[in-house]
């Protein structure tokens, strides 16, 4: 029986159409699935949008739409961008989902029955933008530091309450210790001291329900309140497998998502499944932010980039490499306009490009059938490729791909292929296809329509020569 691997994006709040910070993640997710099915794996990949709570009501309210109505249109944004940018994801949730729903009010009714969930009246300040309550001592000028042009609201009223601290120590074993039955990996390991030393300066009770929040699946035994977003949020990577009959994939190799909304995945969502008799992900990988041109990407300062135009300028591969070569893995990676179409003309147009173009225009010119090799990903000789992936940094996975182009390069400047014929040629550009295909083999996750060229061309009964893989800009 093949191996299973499940992997999760979050799941995007539908007040927001879809932005390079959401591509990053979900390209993320997309390289990493191809990467488990290149290894042999039988891969379960899951992305969807959030569609209840306070804030996606609110942007409806604004469009003058009925909630469901709009959270229909926002989701297609999301549904449509994600084929065209190659993502092969196996199953897309939205929250507004009746099965969801249904599976959501059982879960809560288990933790509710464990004696878990108590009632008390609330009085904080919340953060419509994060959806969560905020403490006086996080607000910077006021404000929430992540929604700085938003007001916290004052609220007061009876909820409904996890015993989240009841769960702290066992989160803390669960987290520490790789023998522990609940063991799980925060990466990377930053990540991971972050919770750790939130956990051990102590951890309030969770509200996890609203009165005043009618855009929300009810609490199952008090209709006059509905669950808290995000605990209907977090249930989707549980409840997808269910909907698609797919139990065997749990518990979840990986989710991978950003910083801002990590508490809620390394702490929140396995208090809960402990709670609910639920066995805990494996991993939960948090990367940084992508900043463009120095600045935090928001809708009033115009500097917010699309999928879309990504795709308009630098084509599907071209926009998947921008993004894994700059994927935020520990700090925040500024990208820019400028700077893309720099990388793709040196590593795409002039690298990758020229090189397979150099080689095909050469091999044409001579009889050698270049029979495709039989390459094993799984070669001793790739060993730091595979390194790389466990960790999640891409750049250095395409660095060890870069560095093969670039010796291949060499190879060829060096024996001076364009002057020999015949036999001679073969003999320099047998170990050059080779290579090539190498290359192609390995790029497989990050650029898939490429690699599939790539291979096309150098195998079969005559190498050609090709229009350019990436036209220069
Ligand atoms: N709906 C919640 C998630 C619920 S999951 C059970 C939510 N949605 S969101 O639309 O705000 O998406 C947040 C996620 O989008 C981040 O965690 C990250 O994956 C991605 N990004 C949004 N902006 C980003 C950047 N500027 N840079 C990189 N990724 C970022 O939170």
């Amino acid at each position: 029986m093949k191996k299973k691997f499940y992997v999760t994006t979050p799941i995007y709040y539908v007040n927001d159409v879809p932005h390079i910070g959401h591509t990053c993640t979900t390209i993320a997710a997309d390289i990493i699935a191809r990467y488990h099915k290149l290894l042999g794996k039988e891969v379960f990949f899951l992305t969807g949008t959030d569609e209840h709570g306070a804030k996606v009501a609110e942007a409806a309210q604004k469009k003058g739409l009925l909630p469901k109505k709009f959270c229909d249109q926002v989701s297609k944004n999301f549904q449509e961008i994600w084929p065209k940018l190659n993502v092969e994801y196996d199953y897309f949730i939205r929250t507004t989902n009746p099965e969801h729903e249904k599976i959501v009010q059982e879960i809560i009714k288990k933790i509710y029955k464990n004696g878990d969930i108590y009632k008390a009246r609330y009085e904080g300040l919340y953060c419509l933008g994060c959806e969560k309550f905020i403490t006086e001592t996080e607000l910077t000028n006021g404000c929430c530091p992540l929604h700085p042009n938003e007001k916290v609201q004052k609220q007061s009223e009876e909820n409904y309450f996890f015993k989240l601290s009841k769960y702290v120590p066992q989160l803390i074993k669960a987290i520490e210790d790789p023998k522990n039955k609940y063991h799980y990996q925060i990466s990377p390991q930053s990540k991971r001291e972050e919770v750790l030393s939130k956990l051990k300066t102590g951890v309030d009770d969770l509200s996890i329900s609203r009165a005043n929040v009618p855009w929300g699946i009810p609490i199952p035994w008090d209709k006059s309140q509905t669950i808290y977003v995000w605990v209907d949020a977090l249930i989707n990577y549980y409840s997808a497998l269910k909907i698609n009959e797919k139990k065997e994939f749990w518990p979840a190799n990986l989710h991978l998502l950003a910083k801002d909304i990590l508490w809620f995945h390394a702490v929140i969502w396995e208090a809960m499944l402990i709670s609910a008799k639920i066995s805990l992900p494996k991993e939960v990988f948090i990367h940084s932010f992508y900043m463009i041109d120095g600045q935090k990407m928001s809708k009033s300062l115009g500097n917010v980039i699309s999928p879309q135009k990504l795709l308009e300028r630098y084509g599907v591969d071209g926009t998947r490499y921008l993004i894994a070569s700059s994927f935020p893995y520990d700090s925040d990676s500024d990208v820019g306009w400028k700077r893309f179409t720099e990388k793709y003309n040196a590593d795409l147009a002039n690298g990758l490009g020229n090189l397979v173009a150099r080689v095909a225009t050469l091999a044409s010119r001579t009889e050698n059938k270049y029979q495709k090799l039989n390459i094993k990903i799984t070669d001793k000789k790739f060993k730091d490729y595979h390194l790389s992936f466990k960790r999640y940094q891409f750049n250095e996975a395409l660095t060890f791909i870069w560095e093969k182009i670039s010796q291949a390069d060499k190879q060829i400047d060096r024996k001076h292929p364009w002057t020999l014929k015949g036999k001679e040629l073969e003999k320099v550009l047998q170990p050059l296809v080779k290579e090539i295909q190498e290359i192609a083999l390995l790029l497989k996750p990050f650029l898939p329509e490429t690699a599939e060229k790539i291979e096309k061309q150098f195998s079969g009964p005559k190498v050609k020569s090709a229009k350019p893989l990436f036209p220069r800009l």
